[in-house]
């Protein structure tokens, strides 16, 4: 009989102590793609140990680049980059392929990217991306499987965006930065990598301004030269493990982070009666007693970010009272709700929004992660539950979390990798 991977999970300890947090995933992923707009290598530090940027490395060994990563560490060397064609199996291993398009556009003039994979969270166009590339004197065949772009030299251009999309922003962005002429994105994210992103292309002699503002204004330069570079600490991350010790009533110290970046998520906690205290680079969170319901809105940054959403719908389940949660960026970011219900909780869902009616506590179960972040929150449901919960498809928290396991059990979570048979009752590979 086959047997499968499954975290199991003894929950109902109390998380206690300090942990730190990995660089950013979001970041990593685009400023790795940017390191190819680059004449000379770059060293650039900080980068999660996650299945996204493994994947993005192997791309860009495909394209020609010289790519060494050891220790969170990658020096890439793009000067022998030829290559314009992503294959169909790397792309679709992650969402952050279609940086690749505006990458390779800026560095050879054609890209052949199929469109990207990533979590199934939504139909996740990337209309705004092309609109993009176009404005800049891009020619781009979208249809079938693959977005295949050509410019013989982009030009700068204006671009406004019909919706705020952090990853058209940054996409953009690298196209502009080797453009002739100057571009300006109306409308742009301000999310903390965006900011990064731009940071990470002016250490390599890129002019963008505004980052982290809805314009941003990018002088196109002829050549980027070498640098090295430190990601910034993964905001979700963060926000992970400050839910997780909420939820657990537990006394925890993330260190490395950025605390202002956390703010949106800081309130609704406070707002629920945790308590937390933010220092230069560490927040604590401490919570003792019952959880207050609240409400959330997801929103762009400074918004409650989507990618807290799953997580914190965990911790809602045995908050005093009836939560109401909107989701208002991806339209289908709730699948993780039925696996939840799986352990007691109550949960309606109405369109966009879930109400949850708080219970008094959950119970382990047998659980299925959807997605990246439905793994974060499965896993924090099951620190909460009482007993053993058994989650399998594990590889998405692989996909986003650098050593979250590992993390949780040094802080006192009781979790371990245990093999099932594939028929056990305890294993169900598809649900509807
Ligand atoms: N959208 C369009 N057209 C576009 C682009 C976006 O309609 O051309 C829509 C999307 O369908 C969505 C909304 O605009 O409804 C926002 O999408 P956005 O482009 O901002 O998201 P993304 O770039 O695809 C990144 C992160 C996501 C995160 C979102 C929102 C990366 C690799 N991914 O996705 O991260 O949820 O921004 O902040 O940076 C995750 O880490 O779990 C994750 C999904």
């Amino acid at each position: 009989m086959p047997m499968v991977e499954k975290m199991q999970v003894i929950g109902g300890t109390r998380l206690e102590g300090v942990v730190s947090v990995s660089g950013g995933k979001n970041t990593a992923v685009a400023i790795i793609p940017a390191a190819l707009l680059c004449d000379e290598p770059c060293t650039i530090d900080n980068l999660p140990d996650i299945d996204d940027v493994h994947a993005l490395a192997e791309i860009l060994r495909h394209l020609g680049a010289g790519v060494v990563y050891e220790q969170g560490v990658m020096r890439i060397d793009p000067r022998g980059v030829g290559g314009h064609a992503v294959p169909f199996h790397l792309a679709q291993r992650m969402r952050a392929s279609s940086y690749l398009i505006g990458a390779l556009l800026g560095r050879v003039g054609r890209a052949e990217v199929p469109f990207p994979g990533g979590c199934v969270i939504g139909a996740r166009p990337i209309d705004q991306h092309i609109k993009g590339m176009r404005a800049l004197g891009a020619t781009v065949d979208s249809r079938g499987d693959t977005v295949r772009a050509r410019a013989d030299a982009l030009k700068g251009s204006d671009v406004f965006l019909d919706m705020v999309t952090v990853g058209g922003t940054i996409n953009i962005m690298l196209a502009a930065a080797r453009a002739v002429g100057n571009t300006v994105i109306y409308n742009a994210a301000k999310e903390p990598h965006i900011v990064d992103v731009a940071n990470f292309l002016n250490s390599m002699g890129a002019h963008v301004k505004g980052a982290g503002t809805d314009v941003i204004r990018i002088r196109g330069v002829q050549r980027l030269w070498g640098c090295s570079y430190t990601v910034i600490p993964d905001q979700i991350e963060t926000g992970t493990l400050m839910i997780a010790a909420a939820a657990t009533h537990g006394d925890v110290t993330v260190t490395g982070c950025i605390p202002t970046h956390m703010d949106s998520l800081a309130a609704k906690l406070l707002e629920m009666g945790a308590r937390i205290d933010a220092g230069d680079d560490a927040i604590r969170v401490r919570s003792y007693g019952a959880h207050r319901a609240i409400n959330i809105k997801t929103q762009v940054y400074p918004g409650f970010p989507t990618d807290l959403q799953q997580p914190m719908t965990a911790l809602l389940c045995t908050a005093k009272g009836s939560s109401m949660v909107t989701e208002n960026i991806f339209e289908n970011r709730f699948r993780h709700l039925s696996e939840l219900q799986r352990m007691g909780a109550n949960v309606r869902v109405m369109d966009r929004t879930a109400i949850i009616d708080g219970v008094e506590g959950l119970f382990g179960a047998s659980v299925y992660i959807t997605d990246l972040r439905a793994g974060a929150a499965l896993v924090i449901g099951a620190l909460m539950a009482e007993g053993v919960t058994e989650i399998a498809n594990t590889h998405y928290i692989e996909r986003g979390y650098e050593h979250l396991e590992r993390k949780l059990c040094e802080l006192g979570a009781n979790i371990r990798r245990v093999q099932v048979e594939e028929s056990s009752p305890l294993t169900e590979l598809v649900r509807g």
